[in-house]
């Protein structure tokens, strides 16, 4: 089978193409391509998309140049610099943790849940110190962390979350404790990207913040724009972050569709569950109880140490996956200064070795999963056969 995408954003945008012309023709004829209506449109239509209709307490949204750059000004905006401590998860994209550096303050890496690859709220107990300044939760791959553990220990050390929420856009967290709501509105802070292949992705880059508190929303909206609020007037150290006008318009096109772009790959996720659940050697996506889970990825577990085998045999079949992530932060180079060392964390090692993401989109057809699915659990087969026969070849002290 032809052209299976890891994400098809051809056909989603083909779609959808007659609108997005007609709002990038409506910036063009605007000459207005950095900040403007569109910018601040989109922030508010994003902002009601979160809340709900029913929803009270206001949330401010302040759009970006990036997700990378949303978790920085965050930080950024609570004053986090030299000598401070900000606990994340060390199984991330590297985004996360790469901001708490450039600041000068020190990342403390914990490890993550085996079930959910979420942070694990016992080991962030853990080394919590009197020069932690924050906690940055990832809601990896579409489902929230546990939020309600983390917002109690915010609480009781008075330590602010920033939700890094590049991945799970619209998820909702219920801990059926009294404790519910949107991703990324539970810290003082959540973050999010617009990268293209993001749930909601523009066509280049492009993130947002999301606060409740006002003064911290005036704050983090100066910082993005060179720490000011009137031209030539800076009153704080800022940096140049601002969402292209181009990116808002496309964004509010594909912004109404967002919920039913999330149903597809539910749908999708669901038919992948149903297929693959029964086969040995595979674990599906365990689903939080108190997380729904908007299928950023559809990620597995392989056993058997066959993992990069399976991944190439099904390269070979056109069906491309994707390993996220290869290595836990504290086996990158740029990280080594952390002085973090193999076997530190062993959950997310472990991952990182078992984990396979397949095909996930608002495109995916059943005949491409079942096809997908099909070649996996042949290709699976023919490597436990070659197992079994090296083994018996290491038994018999054959070649
Ligand atoms: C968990 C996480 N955090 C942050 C980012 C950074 O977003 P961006 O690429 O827009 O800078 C990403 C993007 O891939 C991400 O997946």
């Amino acid at each position: 089978m032809k052209n299976i995408k890891m994400v098809d954003l051809k056909g989603l945008m083909n779609r959808i193409k007659p609108q997005i012309d007609n709002a990038i023709d409506r910036v063009l004829q605007s000459e207005r391509f950095i900040g403007g209506e569109e910018v601040e449109e989109f922030a508010k239509e994003l902002g009601d998309t979160m809340c709900g209709p029913h929803e009270k307490s206001k949330v401010f949204v302040i759009p970006c140049a990036n997700g990378t750059d949303a978790i920085q000004i965050a930080l950024m905006a609570l004053g986090i610099g030299p000598g401070d401590e900000v606990i994340t998860t060390n199984f991330t994209f590297i985004s996360t943790v790469e901001v708490i550096s450039i600041l000068g303050a020190t990342p403390v890496l914990v490890d993550v849940c085996e079930t959910t690859f979420n942070i694990d709220c016992d080991a962030v107990e853990q080394v919590i110190t009197d020069k932690t300044k924050a906690i940055i939760p990832v809601h990896l791959f579409g489902q929230c962390a546990d939020l309600g553990r983390l917002m109690e220990l915010s609480t009781r050390f008075d330590i602010p979350i920033v939700e890094d929420n590049a991945q799970s856009l619209l998820s909702t967290y219920c801990d059926g404790k009294g404790v519910s709501g949107a991703s990324g509105l539970f810290g003082v802070f959540g973050t999010t990207s617009f990268f293209p292949s993001k749930n909601l992705g523009c066509l280049g880059d492009g993130g947002a913040l999301f606060t409740r508190d006002q003064v911290l929303a005036l704050k983090a909206k100066s910082i993005s724009n060179h720490g000011g609020s009137k031209r030539y007037e800076h009153e704080v150290l800022g940096i140049n972050s601002r969402l292209d006008s181009i990116q808002a318009a496309i964004l509010r096109v594909k912004l109404p569709h967002l919920k039913s772009f999330i149903a597809k790959r539910q749908e999708a996720a669901s038919k992948y569950d149903e297929l693959l659940n029964d086969v040995e050697g595979v674990e599906i996506p365990v689903r939080s109880e108190k997380s729904t889970h908007v299928f950023h990825q559809y990620t597995l577990k392989i056993s058997g140490g066959v993992r990069d085998e399976l991944a190439q045999g099904l390269a070979d079949d056109g069906i491309p996956t994707g390993i996220y992530y290869p290595k836990g932060i504290h086996e990158q180079k740029a990280f080594s200064s952390l002085g973090y060392k193999k076997g530190d964390f062993p959950i997310s090692e472990k991952l990182s070795e078992t984990v396979l993401s397949l095909p996930m989109h608002t495109e995916l057809s059943d005949a491409q999963q079942n096809y997908i699915v099909e070649r996996l659990v042949s290709r699976l087969s023919e490597l436990r056969e070659l197992s079994a026969l090296r083994e018996t070849h290491k038994m018999t002290g054959q070649k």
